[in-house]
C-alpha cells in the first residue's frame, strides 16, 4: 500500500473477525488520501479462514505477512510482539490501528505503547466481565493501553469512562463490521446457500468455536447432545472452525443425519447462510452482531456476552446446552418481526466516522 518510510498508518489483522472490522476503515482512510500499510500477523492462515476475505471484501494484499500461525497464548503473542517491534524500530508509524480482541490485536498494543507510538482501538470498551475469556483480557490490556478507542455500542463508552480513560479519547462510532455487511448485502444470496448444501426446509445454523465450549471434552459433549436433540426438529448446518473439529467430531457431532457440517465458509456464503436461516446457534462475537442486523433470531451458547446491545437493540439470547432446545423451539415458533430495532450508528458509516476522526488526529500532530 505505502513506501514504509514515509509517514504512515499501520494496520495489525491476523484472525478472521479483524478482516471485515478492517476493510471500511482502509478504505475510508484511502479516500481522504492517508498513506497506509497492511499488517497480516499470520494467527490465521488457511485460505478459507483469511485469503477468501481479502478477495471477497476487495481488501488489498497484506504489506507484510509476519507467518507467526498457531501455538499457545504466550507463544503466538510473543513472536507477533518481536517481529513487530523489529518492523516498528525501522519505520515508526505515526498510528497503529488494532481491531478487537484477538492475540494479535493485544501484542501489537503492547509493543506500540513500550515504543510510544500511538495506538486507535477499533472496537474498544466491550467488556464480558470474564477474565477466563482470552479474549476479555485482550481487550482489557488493549484499552489501557490504546490512545484512541472507537467504540461501537454506548455501553463500551461506559465501561472505558469506569476504567478511568479520558472521554476526550473516545469516540463512538458506530460498528465497521456491520459496514462490511451493509455494503454487501446484495451478494448474501440465501437461496445459492441452500441449493449449495442441499438443504430443503427451515434449517439452522450453527458455529462453536470458544475454548469454553470446544476445547473441554465434557462441555463438547453436552453441546453435542443439544445440537443432535435440535436437530431432531430442524436441520442444522455447522461451518465449523479448526478449533473444535476434532473435539466435536470426538463427541459424536457428525453422526446424525439432520446436522450437515461442513469447513468454514467464505464471509459472502456464510452470511448468505444466515440471512436464509430459521435461527443461529453460536458462541461467536461477530454473528451475534450481523444476526442482529439481519433479524435473524440469534442464540448464544455463552453465560455471558460483551454484545449486551444485540439483546437490548438486537435478536440476540443467551442460552446453554440444557436451556438450548426450549429456545430453539420458540423462536421456530414465533412470529417473525415486522421490523428489527437495530442499535444506534450501525448504519454503515463507521469506517468513515474513523477516518475523519484519525485524519484530524494526524493533522495536529
Ligand atoms: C481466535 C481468537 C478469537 C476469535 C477467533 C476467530 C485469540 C485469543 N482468539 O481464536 O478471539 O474469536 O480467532 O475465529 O486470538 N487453526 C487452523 N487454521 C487457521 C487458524 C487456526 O487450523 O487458519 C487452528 C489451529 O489448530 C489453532 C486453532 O485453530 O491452534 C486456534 O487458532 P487461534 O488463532 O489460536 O485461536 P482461535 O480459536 O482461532
Ligand atoms: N464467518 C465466515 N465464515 C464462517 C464463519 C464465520 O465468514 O464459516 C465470519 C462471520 O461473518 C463472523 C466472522 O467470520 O462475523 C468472525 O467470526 P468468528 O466467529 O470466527 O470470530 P469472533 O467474532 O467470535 O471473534
Amino acid at each position: 500500500m505505502t513506501e514504509p518510510s514515509v509517514p504512515h498508518v499501520v494496520h495489525i489483522t491476523g484472525a478472521r473477525p479483524n478482516f471485515p472490522k478492517a476493510a471500511p476503515v482502509i478504505r475510508a482512510l484511502d479516500a481522504r488520501g492517508i498513506r497506509q500499510l497492511l499488517v497480516h500477523t499470520g494467527q490465521h492462515y488457511d485460505p478459507i479462514m483469511s485469503e477468501v476475505f481479502f478477495e471477497q471484501l476487495g481488501l488489498p494484499k497484506p504489506d507484510v505477512n509476519l507467518g507467526v500461525g498457531s501455538g499457545t497464548h504466550a507463544h503466538q503473542t510473543a513472536k507477533v510482539m518481536t517481529a513487530l517491534e523489529d518492523m516498528f524500530q525501522e519505520s515508526r508509524p505515526a498510528l497503529v490501528i488494532v481491531y478487537g480482541d484477538v492475540n494479535s490485536t493485544v501484542a501489537a498494543s503492547l509493543v506500540c505503547a513500550k515504543l510510544g507510538i500511538r495506538v486507535a482501538h477499533v472496537e474498544a470498551g466491550l467488556r464480558s466481565f470474564d477474565r477466563t475469556m482470552p479474549e476479555e483480557v485482550n481487550r482489557v490490556v488493549t484499552d489501557a493501553l490504546a490512545d484512541l478507542h472507537f467504540t461501537t455500542s454506548a455501553d463500551a463508552n461506559v465501561h472505558l469512562g469506569a476504567e478511568g480513560i479520558d472521554e476526550h479519547r473516545i469516540h463512538f462510532v458506530g460498528n465497521p463490521m456491520i459496514d462490511t455487511l451493509l455494503a454487501n448485502l446484495p451478494l448474501f444470496d440465501s437461496d445459492a446457500a441452500r441449493a449449495r448444501l442441499d438443504l430443503e426446509g427451515p434449517y439452522v445454523v450453527a458455529t462453536l468455536h470458544r475454548p469454553s465450549n470446544v476445547d473441554d471434552p465434557v462441555q463438547a459433549a453436552a453441546i453435542v447432545k443439544a445440537l443432535h436433540a435440535a436437530a431432531e426438529r430442524v436441520a442444522v448446518v455447522i461451518p465449523l472452525h479448526p478449533r473444535g473439529r476434532a473435539a466435536l467430531q470426538e463427541a459424536g457431532l457428525f453422526d446424525h443425519e439432520r446436522v450437515t457440517v461442513t469447513d468454514p465458509l467464505g464471509y459472502v456464503e456464510f452470511i448468505g447462510l444466515v440471512r436464509g436461516s430459521a435461527a443461529v446457534v453460536t458462541d461467536s462475537g461477530g454473528v451475534q452482531e450481523e444476526t442482529t442486523m439481519l433479524g435473524v433470531p440469534c442464540l448464544t451458547l455463552r453465560p455471558n456476552t460483551e454484545r449486551p446491545v444485540t439483546i437490548s437493540h438486537g435478536t440476540n439470547r443467551l442460552v446453554d446446552h440444557e436451556s438450548l432446545v426450549g429456545a430453539l423451539q420458540e423462536v421456530l415458533d414465533a412470529d417473525p418481526e415486522d421490523s428489527p430495532v437495530t442499535p444506534p450508528l450501525w448504519d454503515g458509516k463507521a469506517g468513515e466516522r474513523i477516518a475523519k476522526i484519525i485524519a484530524g488526529v494526524l493533522a495536529v500532530n
